[in-house]
């Protein structure tokens, strides 16, 4: 079956369901609010929602049900951007093409919004109304254990405290990405597997699994491989802020090349997983594709 267009569609449909499920008045702040909607509606790429959608619709055949969680990710995940890219964190002052949450709403605003988007991810899991409570749980677990010490948050804290002294292993580099940035695209493909699917299959879960644990780390190093080798005008955020940071990156620890092959390796590997599942001509394997192709 064709998945022309879905991918697109998938994206269109987050675009709609966010603008009417982020707060639009506050009794106590309109500049939170504001701020809210600017960090989230400011564009994006919706890699995450969409991978939700797309396991959904892989498992069952449709996405409908998934849009709030895939919102609810996306929200989490503007949350980590505004956060990363405070004055106190990368200090980045441009953000998907335009100045960061912090530029146009000063930094205690900023860290606010950040604060405001992460109960709202919970609060449009836990209002899925067209979801059994027992799977809308079973999401928010999911969605705590991604973001929190031991996922997204976690592996923030370590990339900060990285100096430029330090050199890590590959294997070290790689559980730091698969924390920082690989929890949310496993997080997004479990959801979409909790929604979409009514039997646990074993085979089916683990197989998914490691898909997105590959996509997660695709995607970062595709990130680390932009943030030197592309301009701002592509990328809607600084470039060589990794290298300004001190950062401990592939390209620093393979070279480019070596990074941008092993990218490609990893995508190769999460098509696998596909394969093996039979989903190999899924609107999952174009998702994948989106993640990675940015560096073709
Ligand atoms: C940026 O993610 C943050 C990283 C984990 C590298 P994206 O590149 O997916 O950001 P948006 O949502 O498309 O702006
Ligand atoms: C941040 O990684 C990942 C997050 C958890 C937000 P980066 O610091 O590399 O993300 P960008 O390049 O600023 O988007
Ligand atoms: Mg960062
Ligand atoms: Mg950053
Ligand atoms: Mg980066």
């Amino acid at each position: 079956m064709s998945t022309d267009g879905l991918l697109d569609e998938f994206v269109a449909a987050i675009e709609t369901r966010l603008d009417i499920l982020l707060p639009n008045a506050s009794e106590h702040s309109k500049e939170l609010v504001e701020g809210m909607r600017y960090a989230v509606l400011n564009g994006g790429k919706r890699l995450r929602g969409s991978l939700v959608c797309a396991t959904s619709y892989t498992l069952s055949g449709s996405y409908e049900r998934a849009l709030n969680s895939a919102c609810a990710l996306e929200c989490m995940h503007a949350y980590s951007l505004v956060h990363d890219d405070l004055p106190v964190m990368d200090d980045a002052d441009l953000r998907r093409g335009q100045p960061s949450c912090h530029k146009v709403f000063g930094p205690a605003m900023a860290t606010l919004v950040g604060d405001a988007l992460q109960p709202l991810a919970f609060n449009l899991v836990l209002n899925s109304d067209d979801i059994p409570s027992e799977k809308r749980l079973e999401i928010a677990k999911v969605l705590s254990n991604a973001a929190g010490w031991q996922g997204m948050v976690g592996g923030q804290a370590w990339d900060i405290q990285l100096t430029t002294n330090t050199t890590l292993s590959v294997e070290e580099l790689r559980r730091l990405h698969a924390a920082k940035t690989g929890e949310f695209f496993l997080a997004a493909v479990e959801i979409g597997r909790i929604i979409g699917e009514e039997r646990q299959d074993d085979e089916v879960i683990a197989g998914l699994r490691r898909f997105g644990e590959y996509l997660g780390e695709a995607f970062q190093v595709v990130d680390d491989v932009i943030d030197c080798s592309q301009s701002s005008d592509t990328t809607g955020k600084p470039v060589g802020q990794d290298a300004r940071l001190g950062k401990q990156t592939f390209p620093v620890l393979l070279g480019m090349n070596e990074a941008t092959s092993y990218a490609h390796e990893l995508l190769g590997n999460a098509l696998g997983e596909l394969e093996q599942l039979h989903f190999a001509e899924s609107v999952l394997a174009d998702v994948a594709k989106r993640c990675v192709e940015r560096i073709n």
